[in-house]
């Protein structure tokens, strides 16, 4: 068996389109196998192929419904390594749980850190995300991590569009590090806002660190859920004098009241990656959406053929 014949994709339920697209880009069929319900809602695998000895990908993003598509995973890592399959490494483009990450009030729990535990003991060897919400979740695995980010894909975007003194906006103190590394791909300004999140899906701004008057503004964050935090920054950056405003992240959970936040707010573009599937009725004629799959079939490619994943990055 040569090594190309060794690599197997598979896919769950949760993005079966992303994991068709990523094998269209290495020229690779996709793997055989039924994931389905027994009659009782429990989870049902069977791979059809032989991948005795193969460096098996599954990919799974674990995105709403978190818990199914979750248990979904760790039932296809368990099958694959039941069938003596060589190395498994779960592709998960959105980690679900992300954002409870840590204890930050007293008798609650580290969700990120149980699901980490729960992907390595169902004998996952490696994981390749995208995009974490915060990078440090890595060391929640005892098994490496390939992190990849979205940045080459919507910068590169937005860098193809005619920008007027542009100015890149973090929409809240997490996300700096990201606006901070598209501002200087886009030798833009960059400003930050000041968020008070009072509940899951109540958030305030309370200041605008910087200066946007007259700026076309990119707007950037690893996720769009209720699209709150989002759109009242792109309310306050209007306020405050920018020209356009445009909306990038690489997450689009978008859930509770997301789609009319942003059919409403004075948004000209959102800019959002497949990293979770996005149904018909939430594809705003505003909303772009790019691809990750070139990015993860690359990644998949360097991970069977043990080069350089960060190399991926050079540049960035
Ligand atoms: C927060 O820390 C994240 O980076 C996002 O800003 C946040 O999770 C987005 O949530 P929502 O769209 O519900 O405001």
């Amino acid at each position: 068996m040569s090594a190309a014949d060794r690599l197997k994709i598979f896919s769950g339920t949760a993005h079966r389109g992303l994991a068709e697209e990523i094998c269209r880009e290495l020229g690779q069929p996709l793997g055989s196998a039924m994931v389905g319900r027994f009659p009782d809602g429990e989870v049902d695998v069977k791979i059809y192929d032989d991948i005795r000895g193969a460096d098996v990908f599954i990919v799974q993003p674990t995105c709403p419904p978190v818990n199914d598509t979750l248990v979904e995973l760790l039932i296809m890592i368990d099958c694959c390594l039941r069938a003596s399959s060589d190395r498994i490494t779960a592709v998960i483009p959105y980690f679900g749980y992300a954002r409870k990450d840590r204890k930050d009030e007293g008798r609650v729990p580290i969700s990120a850190k149980l699901c980490a535990n729960m992907i390595s003991a169902a004998g996952a060897d490696r994981v390749l995300t995208i995009d974490l919400h915060a990078s440090q979740i890595q060391g929640f695995f005892d098994i490496p991590v390939d992190h990849l980010y979205s940045k080459p894909v919507i910068c590169d975007y937005f860098a193809g569009l005619t920008l007027n003194n542009p100015a890149v906006v973090a929409p809240d103190v997490g996300s700096i590090r990201m606006a901070r590394a598209y501002a200087a791909s886009l030798s833009a300004g960059l400003a930050i806002v000041d968020k008070r999140r009072h509940s899951a899906n109540n958030t305030t701004v309370e200041n605008l660190i910087g200066d946007v008057d007259g700026c076309d503004v990119v707007i950037v964050d690893d996720m769009i859920s209720t699209a709150g935090s989002i759109t009242e920054a792109a309310k306050t950056v209007k306020q405050r004098g920018a020209q356009r405003v445009l909306l990038g992240a690489t997450h689009a959970v978008l859930c509770g009241q997301a789609m009319s936040k942003l059919a409403e707010a004075p948004v000209e573009e959102v800019v959002l990656c497949n990293t979770i599937p996005v149904p018909k009725e939430k594809q705003l004629d505003k909303i772009t959406m790019l691809s990750v799959a070139p990015l993860l079939a690359r990644a998949i490619d360097r991970i069977h053929r043990s080069a350089s994943v960060s190399a991926l990055f050079d540049g960035d």
